[in-house]
């Protein structure tokens, strides 16, 4: 395939302009001349963007276990959408993904349906390392409930742990700070204090320390979602931890103040916090403290959204892209930034080859994006879950075209069944 009149983003946040030749998947030549097209593609990117695919590495597509509110086929068409060409997959799932055979099981049915490339998670539970060592990009402990597994809220246990995972992902709630007895009614966000993260992460350094240098696991805290978390992972990274941060997009747009006017679709594990909150997120996804984002893509079915007990989680991995270049036009990220959150340091810190942007040698995850007023409607979404929580959201971009591995799998209106995505 022949990218011609292209404008690519670089990791250094430069663009630079010219044709880019993709030979069996890989990027095989960028340059400023134009090559002619010798039978191949051709693909004309005048006046649009060509970015490199964004990596989400923390998504929850519901399969095995939970079809009815998601699945591998609708949610990676709706990754596409959203300019993602890699997903990294959580093991909450139905039975959880605890050991090598189920997540054997669980890399069966993404090699048969994703549309995207992917990686897994392993459920951690205090049993530690599954007597099989299954190939994972990380071990997940939950230090809230979050399948049918016990949390993992001991001290002791996440040190084991850790002793036995290379690297761990942490859903940093330290559920014994929740209010249990709350009355109904109560606000999640106080249901669920900062208390409870400010405990998560004590247990964490405080297991991290007590482990001699070369034996701590690479750690990452994901949805970071409080200027608390922030303040402690800048902390940590200058005293040379090898520690990594993750925010999602809910944390960046909204504040509690949403959720309490508009109730179950902005409730979300862990809560969406104050504008205080917000703007030292915003200000660390700025300033490189935090490393990537996630969408923490987490769908549910309308009905359950709407029913008196509403499960915690948003879905929205169909608007990434576009909501990241938003905030390179508000002026809040330069392209370099935008670059490492989007791409690089997913890449790096998860140890996903070749795909850390366009470059001579790398996989071709190319997404082509136009500046364009694009509200997506309802009827476009292409995952399942019920209230699109940013229908008819502009943030001013609009994804053209999905490249992954080298072929086009979504084109602004079609989405092409094959080949499928790879593990990563
Ligand atoms: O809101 C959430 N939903 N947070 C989680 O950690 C899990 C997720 C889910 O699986 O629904
Ligand atoms: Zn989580
Ligand atoms: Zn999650």
């Amino acid at each position: 395939m022949l990218l011609k009149n292209a404008k690519w983003l670089n990791a250094d946040g430069t663009f630079s302009k010219g044709s880019v030749h993709i030979e069996n998947g890989i990027i095989a030549e960028l340059t400023g001349r134009d090559l002619p097209d010798a039978g191949q593609e051709v693909l004309d990117a005048s006046g649009m963007l060509v970015l490199p695919g964004t990596i989400d590495p923390h998504v929850h597509f519901r399969e095995p276990g939970q079809l009815y509110k998601e699945g591998i086929d609708s949610a990676s068409k709706a990754a596409l959408a959203g300019g993602v060409t890699t997903v990294i997959d959580m093991p909450n799932n139905n039975p959880p993904c605890t050991t090598a055979k189920r997540i054997e099981q669980k890399k069966k049915l993404f090699r048969k349906k994703s549309h995207v490339n992917w990686g897994l998670m392993l459920h951690a539970t205090e049993y530690g390392l599954p007597a099989v060592r299954p190939a994972i990009k990380s071990a997940k402990i939950y230090m809230a409930k979050s399948s049918a597994v016990p949390a993992i809220t001991s001290e002791a246990t996440i040190r084991r742990l850790m002793q036995h995972f290379p690297q761990v992902s942490f859903h940093a709630e330290d559920e014994t700070e929740f209010d249990t007895d709350a009355k109904t009614g109560t606000p999640h966000h106080v249901k669920r204090p900062r208390a409870s993260i400010a405990g998560a992460l004590r247990k964490i350094e405080q297991a991290l320390r007590s482990l001699p240098e070369k034996e701590r696991p690479r750690t990452v805290i994901c949805h970071m979602n409080t200027a608390d978390e922030v303040r402690w992972l800048k902390r940590m990274k200058q005293e040379g931890f090898d520690v990594w941060g993750e925010t999602c997009p809910h944390y960046l747009y909204f504040t509690q103040e949403d959720y309490l006017k508009q109730g179950s679709v902005f409730q979300v594990n862990p809560p969406i916090r104050t504008a205080a909150d917000r703007d030292a997120l915003r200000q660390a996804i700025a300033d490189g403290t935090i490393d990537f984002m996630g969408t923490d893509h987490a769908p549910h079915q309308k009905s359950e959204k709407e029913s008196g007990k509403p499960p915690s989680g948003i879905a929205a991995i169909e608007w990434l892209t576009p909501q990241m270049l938003h905030f390179v036009d508000s002026g809040l990220l330069s392209w370099k930034r935008f670059h490492r959150l989007i791409c690089g340091q997913a890449a790096t810190c998860y140890k996903i080859e070749k795909r850390n942007g366009i470059k001579a040698g790398n996989f071709a995850d190319i997404v082509l994006v136009k500046q364009a007023a694009y509200p997506l409607k309802s009827e476009k979404v292409q995952s399942k879950a019920g209230i699109p929580l940013y229908e008819n959201f502009d943030f001013g971009w609009r994804v053209e075209q999905t490249i992954v591995n080298g072929k086009i799998k979504f084109n602004g209106h079609t989405f092409f069944k094959e080949p499928k995505g790879k593990e990563v």
